[in-house]
């Protein structure tokens, strides 16, 4: 069975990937994923959010080096701890580094912001340290309700130019599902230089507390239902991205899953829940699942089974459009809900 897969311009043994999650933070915790199969890594994101601080520090730093005695009670650094978001931009150079040095596998460091602003540059060191690809995540809330979706798009568009700019190394844009058109958006950010889409970003969702009466941000492991939203997408890029390679997340916690994806048109599967839910390990489970599907579908190669069930090669393409909602409400049936 040939699982061979290219993405991001790198030859993958496989198409089962770990994404970015707190298992690849450190040297260690890579390599076990590395150990139990996975054909590649994602790293934890490099957040904008955390350059800033730690540039504002730095200035904070100089301006009182230059001003002031050095023995001031309680220092100089904001009370709000730089540790609070991600792993720091110099911790990251160093796992790049030393990743590259001990892993077999593609290490892809990940830049998560929303503003083309000040941060990108990270993208030039991370390929100085040895990034093979990038991953850019732009995981945007359009909370403002001002802004237009066109203004929205115009940012992520504007993102990837920066960073593009930056680098010769591929560029992956992680998006979320929430776009008028996503299709629309896609090609537009491969046209921009794109070369793999990772879709979709999971959304962590509001919560209201009515004990403390607080709304409360909440982060819950995925569940394989969740894969739909995602898979609809994936199906309906494949072949209209050709430029770009599709990398699907959110959902996997079986092989099953992963098979999904690839029928779907998949070229990557990405995991994080299942492997925080079931350990490192559960990498080999995926990877040995997918070769028995793919073995049952006498398939001989990954490659043959990519997108054998996209929106472009089924007959019936209403499970991935309009009428698939027609068909699904009248499938309801009130007696399935009876006790
Ligand atoms: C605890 C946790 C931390 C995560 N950290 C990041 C991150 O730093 N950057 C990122 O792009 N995605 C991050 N993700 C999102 C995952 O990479 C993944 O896209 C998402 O969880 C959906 O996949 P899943 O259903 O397999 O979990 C994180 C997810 C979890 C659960």
């Amino acid at each position: 069975m040939d699982m061979t897969t290219r993405y991001l311009g790198l030859t993958l043994e496989h198409p089962v990937v770990a994404s970015a999650s707190p298992l690849s933070g450190t040297l260690d915790g890579i390599r076990r994923l590395e150990d139990a199969g996975a054909a590649a890594v994602v790293m934890p994101s490099l957040f904008e959010e955390r350059i800033q601080r730690e540039r504002e520090a730095l200035r904070g730093l100089s301006e009182v080096g230059a001003e002031s005695h050095a023995e001031v009670p309680g220092g100089y650094f904001p009370a709000a701890s730089l540790d609070s978001i991600g792993i720091g931009g110099e911790e990251t150079l160093e796992l790049i580094r030393r990743a590259r040095e001990a892993c077999d596998i593609p290490v892809i460091p990940s830049l998560n912001g929303t503003t083309a602003r000040g941060w990108t540059h990270y993208a030039k060191l991370m390929q100085q340290a040895g990034a093979p690809a990038i991953e850019l995540n732009v995981y945007y809330v359009a909370a403002d309700v001002t802004e237009s979706g066109a203004e929205v798009e115009d940012r992520v568009v504007g993102i990837l130019d920066t960073v593009c700019a930056e680098v010769s190394v591929p560029v992956a844009v992680k998006l979320g599902p929430f776009y008028s058109a996503p299709g629309h958006l896609a090609r537009r950010l491969v046209t921009a230089g794109a070369t793999g889409l990772v879709l979709f970003n999971r959304f962590y969702q509001p919560e209201i507390d009515l004990q403390a009466m607080r709304a409360l941000p909440t982060l819950d492991l995925s569940t394989s239902a969740e894969a739909r939203l995602p898979l609809r997408w994936i199906g309906v890029l494949y072949g209209h991205v050709d430029d770009a390679a599709l990398a699907a997340t959110t959902g996997v916690q079986g092989a099953e899953d992963v098979m999904k994806y690839i029928l779907a048109g998949a070229d990557v599967v990405m995991t994080a829940s299942a492997l925080l839910r079931y350990g490192a390990g559960h990498m080999k489970t995926l990877v040995t699942g997918l070769r028995a599907f793919l073995e049952v579908g006498r398939y001989e190669t990954v490659a043959q089974a990519r997108g054998a069930l996209s929106h472009k090669s089924v007959d019936d393409t209403a499970a991935y459009e309009r009428a698939n909602y027609l068909q699904v409400l009248d499938s309801f049936r009130p007696a399935d809900f009876s006790p």
